[in-house]
């Protein structure tokens, strides 16, 4: 009995020292970095996957430039006509030197420091806080120019209302100015991905309004024969099944897309409870 006993010790503890087979964690996407004034990005923060759209000066990360070359086929496609590149990619010291420019413009124009600023800076990123910088932003016109004209074009309509469906948001609307901080911009397009940019648009809401609401519950949404879950982590999470992606939000935490079944407890709980909800408060405040 006792050999018995010792072989079984001897047995549990040898195997209590082999070493742990560790779970890999998720890849960092950085596709949801929440980039403005009060979240910027270091200096030294550059894409290691951009890929060129056929000009230096277009460049994107390589997802995004994908969606990108598929939602103006679509446009195309649709409308006649397909915009085109003006600025992508841009690093720190590029929005440095631009936002300098014009801020040495207004300032020789007799515009204090301030003044010239806060001109400046509502339609210039301050340098580090530009999307532009994370490769995920893209300008489009259908002349070259930059003016809210383009938002009046059949094709810059088609783009506000159907950029969504390639994972692209119109990120700097007149309505959300109180948000973003930045002027209405109708050509400025930023990738967020399936099914953020799908939950933004039918939410009405900006990428700051995005951020803030899952800061307080997971979000689901049905996209394409998947339910996701979106929520907020304190860290990266281990690869599972169910994980689709994982991104830094430039807030601290990370925004994990998970599949879900279309019978979860927690999808019933936090997705459809909370609805409930919303709707009977809504009934009896009518
Ligand atoms: N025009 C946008 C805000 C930028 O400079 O990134
Ligand atoms: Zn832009």
């Amino acid at each position: 009995m006792k050999r018995i006993i010792s072989l079984l010790l001897i047995f549990i503890i040898s195997f209590s020292l082999l070493p742990a087979k560790a779970g890999e964690l998720v890849k960092d996407s950085k596709l949801l970095l929440l980039v403005n004034k009060t979240h910027p990005v270091d200096k030294s923060h550059k894409p290691d996957d951009l890929v060129s759209l056929g000009h230096e000066e277009y460049r994107m990360r390589d997802e995004a430039a994908q969606a990108m070359v598929a939602m103006l086929k679509a446009c195309k496609a649709e409308t006649g006509k397909a915009p085109y590149y003006v600025s992508g990619y841009r690093s720190y010291n590029r929005q440095n030197s631009t936002f300098n420019i014009r801020m040495n413009q207004k300032m020789s124009q007799g515009y204090s420091y301030d003044e010239a600023y806060n001109l400046v800076s509502y339609y210039s990123a301050p340098p580090g806080t530009s999307e532009h910088q994370t490769g995920l932003a893209m300008d489009l016109s259908m002349n070259g120019t930059l003016t809210s004209a383009f938002g009046e074009t059949v094709q810059g309509k088609w783009l506000s209302d159907n950029s969504w469906r390639f994972g692209y948001i119109l990120r700097y609307t007149a309505e959300k100015t109180e948000y973003t901080m930045i002027g209405p911009e109708s050509w400025h397009f930023r990738y967020v991905g399936i099914p953020h940019a799908q939950i933004m648009y039918k939410n009405g809401w900006c990428f700051e309004e995005y951020m803030n609401a899952l800061l307080s519950s997971p979000l689901y949404e049905y996209s394409e024969g998947i339910f996701y879950k979106v929520e907020r982590r304190a860290s990266l999470p281990f690869k599972d099944d169910s994980i689709i992606s994982a991104s830094s939000d430039n807030m601290g935490a990370y925004i994990v897309t998970s599949k879900v079944g279309v019978i979860s407890f927690d999808w019933l709980v936090d997705g459809i409870l909370p609805k409930i909800r919303q709707m009977f408060i809504a009934g009896i405040t009518k």
